[in-house]
């Protein structure tokens, strides 16, 4: 019988984290990220590696994420996962485990797209945006400008034509020897250098998408240079070279937001995504929004980066439109944004 304050269970394993989150009545009861610690030191996520964790990772997490939120199995309404983009092999397992979990208890499967979930992690807890709602979803994997019409309704106004932002910041991290990923050692050092010390170039794409892989090439060729002069170079310069970066990086993202903010009128606007838990991005955002007379929001730090309690919100909305999943709906590793609803 349909439930109006649905218990779901959500699971999140697109790529490196297992994470499992159980919401009831709209609100995160468990909210559990178990992390690969393995990938580190291989500079980047071997795809083999993260879904056999997730398979080592999967029972133990959900069980902890259920025994956290005083959760019985009886309680559970539905079971959503993440259906698409990501590493298949890693989508395959929260996806073969979320399904047949749900078919034992005899209740809906949800899938759910990973990218409108990060959208949606603006709507877990108060203060939520109005809608029609401007979103920037800056990840590993993606750089999306986003505006939405409802939860369920979204349109991509603009993305990014090679890289993704946090690509370029782990990438960028890789060179001056962080390990994987980079992107919040960047952002520590950044806090003591000064942003206008270097000065790397700010690609401008026509429209409204993005371009990173030229402050990359960029950043090696830099590096490549000074390192040849001064083999400390990089040591001595850590912090000045990563405020450069970052700012570099944050202005790209928000020449092209506000753009579009100024093109479509929106007033509600966020940042989503893992690199939206980047302090030089949050505060120049905020700065941003004051200036161009714009609600703006950013999810609380647990919500940022990838997680199940936004899963499970966006599992909330398509549960209320009974919008479920079949035994035959299989991951995606590359699928777009879901642009209308119904
Ligand atoms: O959303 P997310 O957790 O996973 C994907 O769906 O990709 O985003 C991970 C990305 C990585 O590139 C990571 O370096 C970046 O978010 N990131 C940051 C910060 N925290 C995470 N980048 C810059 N500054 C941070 N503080
Ligand atoms: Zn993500």
């Amino acid at each position: 019988m349909m439930n109006d304050n649905p218990t779901i269970l959500a699971i999140e394993s697109s790529c490196d984290d297992t994470a499992v989150a159980v919401m009831r009545n709209h609100k995160v009861v468990s909210n559990i990220i178990a992390t690969q610690k393995v990938h580190e030191s291989y500079g980047g996520v071997i795809p083999e590696m993260a879904s056999r964790a997730h398979m080592q990772h999967i029972v133990p997490t959900v069980t902890l994420a259920l025994k956290e939120g005083g959760c019985d199995l009886k309680d559970i309404d539905a079971v959503a996962y993440t259906q698409a983009p990501g590493l298949m092999g890693s989508l395959l397992v929260g996806a073969s485990f979320a399904k047949s979990f749900a078919q034992s208890l005899d209740i809906p499967s949800i899938p759910v797209h990973h990218l409108q979930a990060h959208i949606l992690a603006h709507f877990i807890e108060e203060p939520k945006p109005n809608f029609p709602f401007l979103c920037l979803t800056v990840s590993g994997g993606h750089t999306q400008l986003v505006l939405s019409e409802s939860p369920l309704s979204m349109k991509v106004i603009g993305t990014t034509i090679d890289d993704a932002a946090g690509e370029a910041f782990d990438k960028i991290a890789k060179m001056l020897g962080f390990p994987y990923p980079g992107g919040p050692y960047v952002d520590q050092y950044a806090k003591d250098g000064n942003p206008k010390a270097f000065q790397f170039p700010i690609s401008r794409v026509p429209g409204y998408d993005f371009s990173f892989s030229g402050i990359k090439t960029a950043v090696m060729y830099f590096l490549k240079e000074n390192v040849g002069k001064d083999p400390d170079f990089i040591e001595k310069n850590k912090e000045d070279i990563c405020a450069s970066v970052q700012y570099t990086i944050v202005k790209t993202l928000l020449d092209q937001l506000s753009k579009v903010q100024k093109e479509y009128q929106v007033k509600h606007v966020g940042i989503a995504g893992g690199v939206s838990a980047n302090s030089g991005l949050r505060e120049t955002f905020e700065k941003w929004g004051q200036k161009a007379g714009c609600q703006t929001y950013i999810p609380a730090f647990e919500y940022c980066t990838d997680n199940a309690a936004m899963i499970a919100i966006t599992a909330y909305y398509k549960y209320l439109e009974q919008d479920f999943g079949t035994l035959e709906t299989v991951p995606q590793a590359k699928s777009p944004i879901p642009s209308n609803h119904g």
